[in-house]
């Protein structure tokens, strides 16, 4: 640590920009956490074993978990703890994870229990065999529960967790218990309401981690240190300067192998309710006075408050719906969404939404946010592009016209983790000419140590029990009040079927919403 101050002050003297390379100690882990038992219910399903159990190993390898660890391994799939180890070797293997001599190590962590989750009896046990895994791992009676199982026994699982008492917390703090939970938090605001409900009857809101995993993608987590922690940008992030705001999260993949669970949610419940309000959110913000997690969820939840209620009677002004028709991919031709397994051959599900909401607060009055999502588009982008205001008159338009690019910053969440800010400057040579330039920051420039992945970052703060980057219960309920109404008016309108525009897998989306927005405003409006 020493040596870095020591060649940040060298580099100070000599007059250099102190670009350094930052040791991966100082940014990569907060500190092993308090010894405690991962117990994770859906072990043997798809969650587990394309996320969990990979990130933990990943951890275990960084040396990220704490001293006294282990994990519990619950599903109805029969199998002993031997069986569950050979299981997890054999999927880190598959996924080329598993180098180095370091398995054995991780092995022993390793635990299963079969479990049947609609049989209180089987909790009752579960009770008993963490109070035995408690004393041979020595983890203090410290409980994670993590629940990758299907959002239709969330409230059931929290529910026989608390009547089998596992749910307490020691008042000394020693013996904490955390329940994480994943999305979907329900399918409008009174379901939702009632998965709360359920939760709270035996959690109190600082045992509950709900997931949102964009939160701990490294690039969203920058936007706060850009937005809070320069001090060029803070001055002109209002409706002054700023003309629109763009998020978009393109996907090429389709519906895969969820069928079942997207007919029901769609677009605005798979993407917006979570994801995409996030992003929002954190563009949107006032600075809280101190980066803890519950100042930064205060001014999250006014973000929500500040949302102007959608006019639903002109719907078609201000919201976009779409499906996708087969079309061709990266050269491959792809079926269309309704020719996808499990999907209903006349499906009025919608895989695509563009959607131009306000904020009715000082700093944003009248400047649009663009909120665009969608499964089988040309590329996989994720970004938030700030669109500034064009110059308020232009000196050169006896040469240039009338018309000069606006600057335009683009926060890059995916495939690119880059910052870049658009500008113009004279084309070199006699003619005035101006051209577009780009100032660009790759997020991992001068950074050679290892980057957490999302989950790996969300496993971290379950065990340190920080909630900063997990959603509270408000700010949920507040998104599901802005979206429960639009749902409402979508599903049950005359028109549905007209409304959802088919647009071809591999396109930009339907054309009507190029005509409500940009779509990926990074490459122009016009494309
Ligand atoms: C998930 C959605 O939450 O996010 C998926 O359920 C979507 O439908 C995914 O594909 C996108 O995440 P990412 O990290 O690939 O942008």
């Amino acid at each position: 640590m020493s040596d870095f101050f020591e060649e940040a002050d060298r580099t100070l003297v000599e007059g250099r920009a102190p670009d350094l390379e930052v040791p991966r100690e100082m940014c990569v882990l907060e500190g092993p956490g308090e010894p405690c038992v991962l117990v994770i219910f859906g072990a043997s399903g798809d969650l587990a074993g394309r996320k969990l159990l990979p990130a933990l190993w990943n951890l275990y390898l960084q040396g990220g978990l704490p001293q006294a660890f282990a994990i519990l391994g619950c599903a109805r799939t029969p199998m002993t703890d031997e069986t569950f180890r050979a299981y997890t070797r054999e999927l880190l293997e598959s996924a080329g994870m598993l180098k180095g001599s370091r398995w054995e190590g991780f092995s022993r962590l390793l635990h299963y229990r079969v479990l049947d989750y609609g049989d209180p009896a089987a909790f009752k046990t579960l009770g008993s065999d963490l109070d035995a895994l408690d004393r041979e791992a020595r983890t203090a009676g410290n409980r994670i529960f993590y629940l990758a199982v299907p959002p239709g026994i969330y409230a059931w699982t929290a529910e026989l967790l608390g009547s089998s008492g596992l749910s307490g917390e020691d008042s000394n703090g020693v013996g904490w218990s955390r329940i994480v939970v994943e999305k979907p938090f329900g399918h409008d605001l009174e379901s939702a309401e009632q998965l709360d409900g359920i939760l709270h009857r035996y959690f109190r809101e600082h045992q509950i981690f709900r997931i949102d995993h964009y939160l701990a993608k490294e690039t969203v987590q920058n936007i706060l240190m850009f937005r809070f922690a320069n001090a060029i940008f803070e001055p002109l992030w209002n409706r002054r300067y700023i003309d629109y705001v763009a998020v978009t999260a393109a996907e090429t993949l389709g519906v895969e192998h969820r069928a079942d669970y997207y007919e029901e949610a769609g677009v605005l419940r798979d993407m917006f309710q979570n994801h995409m309000m996030q992003l929002l959110t954190l563009t949107a913000m006032e600075p809280p006075s101190i980066f803890e997690a519950e100042r930064v969820r205060d001014e999250k939840a006014k973000v929500y408050r500040a949302l102007r209620p959608f006019p639903v009677d002109r719907l078609d002004e201000y919201l976009v719906l779409g499906q996708y028709g087969p079309g061709v991919l990266d050269g491959r031709e792809v079926p269309g969404y309704r020719e996808e397994t499990g999907v209903s051959p006349d499906s009025l599900t919608p895989t695509f939404a563009m959607m131009r909401v306000f904020l009715d607060n000082w700093r944003w009055q009248g400047v649009p946010f663009y909120l665009t999502s969608g499964k089988r588009l040309q590329a996989k982008r994720t970004e938030i592009a700030i669109a500034f205001k064009q110059v308020p008159h232009s000196m050169f338009r006896q040469v240039l016209g009338e018309h000069i690019s606006a600057n335009r910053l683009v926060l890059g969440i995916h495939p690119e983790e880059r910052i870049t800010l658009t500008f113009q400057t004279k084309n070199p040579g006699a003619k005035v000419c101006l051209r577009t330039v780009t100032m660009d920051f790759n997020y991992h420039q001068n950074y050679t140590g290892p980057v957490l992945e999302a989950y790996e970052k969300v496993l971290i703060d379950c065990i340190l029990g920080d909630q900063m980057l997990f959603w509270r219960q408000d700010g949920v309920e507040l998104c599901w009040s802005f979206l429960t109404p639009i749902l409402h008016r979508c599903e049950t309108c005359g028109n549905r079927a007209e409304r959802l525009l088919r647009y071809p897998a591999g396109s930009w989306g339907p054309d009507q919403a190029h005509q409500l927005g940009p779509v990926l405003a990074s490459l122009g409006d016009g494309h």
